[in-house]
């Protein structure tokens, strides 16, 4: 093994003259050099040498290549060989890295994948150019849709038979690891535990590498169904952020071009190829990610973006260019007329005219972003600052002094504000950007040296809401934690009062619902059935012990406390309804597949079948769970024998049923439970920014008190507190503002 440094090193040391002058005897020719081919018997010159390329070439035989491949193919050894002798030849020395055995087994296990992957691209070409379905299916799609014969090879377009076990036969006839094929996603496993092919009655595009290696796959559907692409997932061979569709076959002509085209889809790249343009690439229709980019700047440093020239395709060239501005690529903007994409604009025309219209079309993007918000903005002087702005915040993301300048001379003139302020502005801007990738990339650190055990964490507490300004006294019912508020405030004037019911109210509606995913992960595990949710009172626990708080509402602590001492007998019992209510489904599923068998079906069929018939019945036993637990809590509370308990929960729970009539009439979707994603840490949060409020006044009255009389210690320290206070205000108000919980770590059912 040769570290890929060391081989970089080789590859740019190697002079191709120089190498190439050790078997033949060049003579200067144009501007570069001439001489006999070596790998055949010749009279006049035609193996010519260019030093710029670092490339040499026989016109008559075709061989050649760089120094490597030269050396390679006159000695006929190996990539590694070849590297070790230009090695040895310029005195460049390799450090042989020793591989462990597990390098070893990845190694193998990586390689076995790549094969298999490329069996597959193979067997999806066989299928489409030689069995009935593919051509009449397959085929006559993609010449509908003016695909040539030529791409077709290219870029190994193939096409999956509508069969669930075709692709599963021929693996099996060849041999191959069912379970290998199954983590590239090639072969899927049902409910039932068959094996099924993924991909069924689709055009299939391999996704290459740069290096050409088959990492993945995109099928196209070639039917009404909802899922019109299913790609491969991301296996040890196939990183997602870091491949371009299109890559393998537009490498050479991005490094000759000195420029990258940068589509959304497969079928665009396929349609500018066809057109002509060849150094063209796809994000597959994911937004651009940081190793993407890297991935280009191997090759050149222009990119240029197409986009449909309508509303969605100027927001996504916005969207797209801080990115690459910031990697210090020269970015430029491609918009095609009005609805048109890629695809359909390269296939109307000819390659002369794509051609023509890139040249006379393309602008730079940093001008194009100007330009169309000073438009926009016409004479508004709202909108006028919003624009300069926007563009200073483009600015500030070119990391080139230089360049950074030249632009922001420009914006000023196409803007029409003065050079200074655009330029104060964007160094502003650029200075916290540069501060926050430096975070950035400390946090990477840091990160990393947690996972390589270098650093152990330390929990941290320093919130200000842990300040015990307010005298504490414990509160006459015993809560573990402690109650930072004293009794001495009446119920009814605990101005906190209103805010924590509302928590509690919650906690009694929904208390053993399933709130979130916890973010503790003793078990090391993401798979779903290891995931392990919190429930509304467990999260509303976790939040409040994040800040050491309790309720100050006696009544309301007790309440809280019985909840959490009754979640063990809960989840006892929930079991062990699971259990009754699972045996009672088994019943119905049996009498389903019963049902099933007895119709006249494919085994194809039967499966689609059987899997509906599962997901009905999991749906339904999720629903019965969800009643269960939801219930729970308010059967237990509304009758128990402390009056306050009950009076409190039935409150609750009327309040409840009072709301949702009223709100059912006007939302008939959202409920009360959709959105308690958003209520519950709402609630939590207006909690919190109450308690600071109090604090704030007793601190604003304390500082009153001795500002004037010399206790300058006392006073910093007080102004010390407000300021932090203040700034965790304006952070929760914030929150409160906008507080958006993810949906997709929503697990409500
Ligand atoms: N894509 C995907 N999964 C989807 C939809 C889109 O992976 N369900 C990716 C594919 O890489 C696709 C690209 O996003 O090529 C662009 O999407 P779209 O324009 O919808 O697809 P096209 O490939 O252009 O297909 P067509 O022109 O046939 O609609
Ligand atoms: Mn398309």
């Amino acid at each position: 093994m040769i570290d890929l440094a060391t081989q970089q090193k080789i590859k740019d040391t190697a002079d191709i003259v120089d190498v190439v002058s050790d078997y033949v005897h060049l003579v200067r020719s144009g501007g570069g050099y001439k001489g006999l081919c070596p790998f055949h018997n010749e009279r006049t010159p035609s193996f010519s040498v260019n030093r710029a390329r670092n490339f040499c070439f026989c016109f008559s035989c075709k061989k050649g290549g760089s120094p490597v491949n030269f050396i390679m193919q006159k000695e006929g050894i190996s990539y590694y060989e070849a590297l070790r002798q230009l090695a040895k030849k310029y005195g460049i020395k390799i450090e042989e890295k020793e591989i462990t055995d597990e390098e070893r087994a990845s190694m193998e296990r990586k390689e076995a994948m790549y094969l298999a992957n490329e069996w597959a691209m193979q067997l999806f070409e066989k299928n489409l150019h030689e069995t009935p379905d593919g051509h009449d299916i397959g085929l006559q799609y993609l010449y509908s849709r003016g695909v040539t014969e030529e791409a077709i090879k290219a870029f190994h377009i193939g096409y999956a038979l509508d069969r669930s076990t075709a692709f599963i036969e021929e693996a099996k006839k060849k041999g191959f690891n069912l379970t290998l094929l199954k983590e590239l996603g090639l072969i899927g496993t049902s409910q039932q535990g068959y094996d099924y092919d993924r991909f069924r009655g689709r055009i299939i595009f391999p996704i290459m590498s740069s290096s050409h290696k088959v990492v993945g796959f995109g099928g196209r559907t070639l039917k009404q169904e909802s899922a019109k692409y299913v790609n491969s997932p991301e296996s040890e061979i196939y990183k997602k952020s870091y491949e371009l569709y299109g890559m393998s076959q537009a490498r050479q002509t991005i490094v000759s071009q000195d420029r990258c085209f940068l589509v959304e889809g497969y079928l665009d790249v396929i349609g500018m190829w066809q057109a002509g343009l060849k150094n063209v690439v796809a994000s597959s229709g994911t937004a651009l990610t940081d190793e993407q980019i890297a991935l280009i700047h191997r090759f050149t440093k222009n990119v240029t973006l197409i986009y449909d020239g309508d509303e969605p395709g100027i927001k996504a060239a916005f969207r797209g260019m801080n990115m690459l501005l910031s990697h210090n690529l020269d970015v430029s903007v491609l918009l095609l007329p009005d609805g048109e994409d890629p695809d359909s604009f390269a296939r109307k025309h000819s390659p002369e005219e794509l051609r023509r219209y890139v040249e006379e079309h393309s602008t730079d993007v940093i001008h194009f972003k100007a330009r169309v918000l000073i438009d926009r903005a016409q004479n508004d002087p709202q909108k006028r600052v919003a624009a300069i702005r926007s563009m200073v915040d483009t600015l500030a993301h070119i990391p080139d002094k230089v360049k950074r300048e030249v632009y922001i001379q420009e914006c000023s003139r196409i803007m029409r504000v003065s050079e200074d302020a655009i330029s104060s502005a964007t160094a502003e801007a650029h200075a916290v950007i540069k501060e926050k990738s430096k975070k950035e990339r400390e946090m990477r650190k840091l990160n990393r040296d947690l996972d390589n055990g270098r650093i152990t964490p330390q929990p941290v507490r320093n919130s200000p809401l842990m300040e015990q300004t307010i005298t504490v006294n414990p509160s006459p019912v015993q809560t573990p934690t402690k109650s930072i508020y004293n009794s001495k405030i009446s119920v009814e004037t605990n101005p906190l009062r209103p805010l924590e019911w509302k928590v509690i109210q919650y906690c009694l509606r929904y208390g053993y619902v399933n709130f979130c995913e916890s973010l503790d992960q003793e078990n090391g595990r993401q798979d779903d059935e290891y995931k392990h949710y919190l429930t509304v009172v467990e999260f509303v626990k976790e939040e409040l012990s994040n800040d050491d708080l309790a309720f100050s509402v006696p009544e309301f602590a007790h309440i809280f406390q019985l909840l959490l001492d009754l979640l063990p007998a809960f989840r006892n019992d929930l079991e062990e309804f699971q259990q009754k209510l699972a045996d009672g489904f088994e019943q119905k599923r049996n009498e389903g597949y019963n049902i099933i068998g007895s119709k006249n079906l494919t085994i194809a069929e039967i499966q689609k079948e059987e899997i509906k018939l599962d997901e009905k019945i999991r749906d339904e036993m999720q629903e019965e769970i969800t009643r269960f637990s939801r219930s729970y809590p308010s059967r237990l509370l509304a009758s128990h024998e402390d009056d306050v308990v009950r009076t409190l929960t039935n409150e609750a729970i009327l309040e409840r049923h009072q709301l949702s009539q009223i709100y059912s009439r006007e939302h008939p979707v959202e409920s009360e439970e959709d959105k308690l994603f958003n209520l519950l840490p709402m609630a939590i949060t207006v909690w919190k920014n109450g308690i600071l409020d109090i604090q704030l006044k007793r601190l604003l009255s304390q500082f009153q008190e001795i500002a004037g009389k010399g206790q300058l210690e006392e006073e910093r320290r007080i102004q010390a507190h407000l300021a932090e206070i203040i700034k965790l205000r304006s952070e929760f108000a914030k929150n409160i503002g906008d507080r958006i919980i993810c949906p997709t770590s929503a697990q409500r059912k």
